[in-house]
């Protein structure tokens, strides 16, 4: 069923989420080029990053220096970019009427520093309160896939680059976020939409477009323009 519109503008906040090389940034690059041809001004973003000072971050997370000082200090480095990306980026989009879709976003720190690396909820929910406030996505995309095809396709596109940060971990690490994911997504359904990720881009396209039709668009707009 599709959602009325209730942010200022239409506006909405979508995210996507998902463990190695599940397939984020392609699914987000064709929605993207979906949406503008549908006529919705769209911006696309990442974390961590996404703003010139939570960029800095990022370099810092991915380098492998926040390993050094544990999960709970990452996390704190996370919640650091979330807190400049979602005040110069995200909000003020979202205020113009725009689409802001998210590649990662508060569930990545539930799931690799909460549910892989240890880091008590209730930490994590009080970072939530300081860095996103009441600021929820409107729908989260899961992708999801076994850890053995995600890996594979993150050592493919990687080609001969070393492991970042999160790469190099185990694959008990790995199976570990696939699970946390799983959960999430079944813990929050209105949110959350759980999506096969092991097919071909289209096709995995095609499923995105679906569940966005189905509950974000406005009743009015047809299945067949967005679809087709
Ligand atoms: P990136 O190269 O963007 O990876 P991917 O293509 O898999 O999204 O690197 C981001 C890494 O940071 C990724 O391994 C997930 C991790 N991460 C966290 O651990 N916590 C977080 O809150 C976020 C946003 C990302």
């Amino acid at each position: 069923m599709a959602a009325p519109l209730s942010r200022p503008g239409g506006g909405r906040f979508v995210t996507f989420e998902g463990g190695e090389g599940a397939g984020k940034s392609t699914q987000i690059k064709l929605l993207a080029e979906r949406l503008e041809a549908f006529g919705l001004r769209t911006v696309v973003t990442r974390e961590p990053g996404g703003s010139p000072g939570a960029e800095i971050m990022r370099h810092l997370v991915l380098s492998g220096m926040g390993k050094l000082l544990g999960s709970a200090t990452e996390s704190l480095l996370f919640a650091a970019a979330r807190a400049d990306h979602v005040k110069l980026v995200i909000r003020p989009a979202l205020e113009q009427g725009m689409w802001v879709l998210c590649d990662r976003f508060a569930d990545s720190t539930r799931a690799y520093q909460g549910y892989a690396g240890q880091v008590e909820t209730q930490f994590l929910d009080a970072l939530e309160r300081v860095t996103i406030g009441d600021l929820k996505p409107d729908l989260t995309i899961v992708l999801d896939l076994p850890v053995e095809t995600g890996m594979r396709r993150a050592a493919e596109r990687r080609g001969k680059g070393a492991p970042d940060r999160f790469e190099g971990e185990a694959v008990e690490f790995h199976q570990k976020l696939r699970d946390a994911y799983r959960q999430i997504a079944e813990r929050e359904p209105e949110r959350c939409a759980l999506i096969d990720a092991e097919s071909e881009p289209s096709v995995v396209a095609g499923r995105v477009l679906k569940v966005l039709h189905d509950r974000l668009l406005s009743p009015s707009a047809p299945a067949e323009a967005i679809r087709a």
